[in-house]
């Protein structure tokens, strides 16, 4: 399963940058509007940092023929970058237009399997569930990716799974367990991922006992 960073924060994808684990991110226009800067820029200093798929949405939702034309725009940002266009008519309409032009899209704001079974058929490159946003609505997230990863095997469709609005650890683990391809998470949750408190206390004694042993050999009591 590929690790991508729910962000569009360029501190927080060069610091998980440098672990090595990083294969993509995925940004949303809430995500960009944090940043407080032009997008044009942050979408750059992204494409530019990360060598792995970056997902970058459109914004102009008024019409099929308006998100066409904004998401060739973003496509255009680099060669790394992935369209995301909603789970609407218009969103599927837009996004199989751009996926026949050679452009990958991530059809996103995905919540049930009915609707990643769409996304599949226009042949998107990556369908999004929303897990954490589906429990918000006191449903069961996990089961819905469950179901959506099942539905593609068994139809052999070749769209990537991204689990998405992942809140925790566990989601992340279970996500792997499903079968999802790609799991999007914000910083919070990666670095979650690294601890462990026996790794600290581990870290901690051995440190200890490297000290205690100098001691000794130069002589101390
Ligand atoms: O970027 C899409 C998704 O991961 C959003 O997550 O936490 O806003 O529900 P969240």
């Amino acid at each position: 399963m590929r690790l991508f960073l729910d962000t569009a924060s360029i501190d927080e994808i060069r610091e998980i940058n440098r672990w090595g684990v990083l294969s993509g991110v995925t940004t949303n226009p809430t995500l960009v509007s944090k940043e407080h800067e032009d997008p044009e820029a942050v979408w750059k200093e992204i494409l530019t940092e990360v060598e792995g798929d970056v997902s970058l949405e459109v914004t102009d939702m008024s019409s099929a023929d308006a998100m066409e034309e904004q998401g060739r725009m973003l496509a255009e940002r680099g060669p790394n970058a992935v369209v995301k266009v909603p789970m609407t008519p218009d969103g599927l309409e837009a996004g199989k237009r751009l996926m026949k032009s050679g452009i990958r899209i991530n059809v996103t704001l995905v919540f049930s399997p009915a609707q990643a079974i769409l996304a599949a058929e226009i042949g998107a490159y990556i369908v999004s569930p929303f897990l954490g946003r589906i429990d918000d609505s006191a449903s069961d997230g996990m089961h819905a990716l469950r179901q959506i990863c099942e539905i593609y095997e068994v139809q052999g469709y070749e769209t990537n799974v991204l689990a998405a609005s992942l809140r925790h650890p566990m989601h992340v683990v279970d996500a792997a367990l499903a079968g999802a391809h790609i799991a999007t998470m914000p910083y919070e949750v990666f670095t979650k991922l690294v601890k462990h408190p026996l790794t600290d206390i581990g870290l901690e004694k051995f440190s200890a006992d490297w000290a205690a042993l100098q001691h000794e050999l130069k002589g101390g009591a």
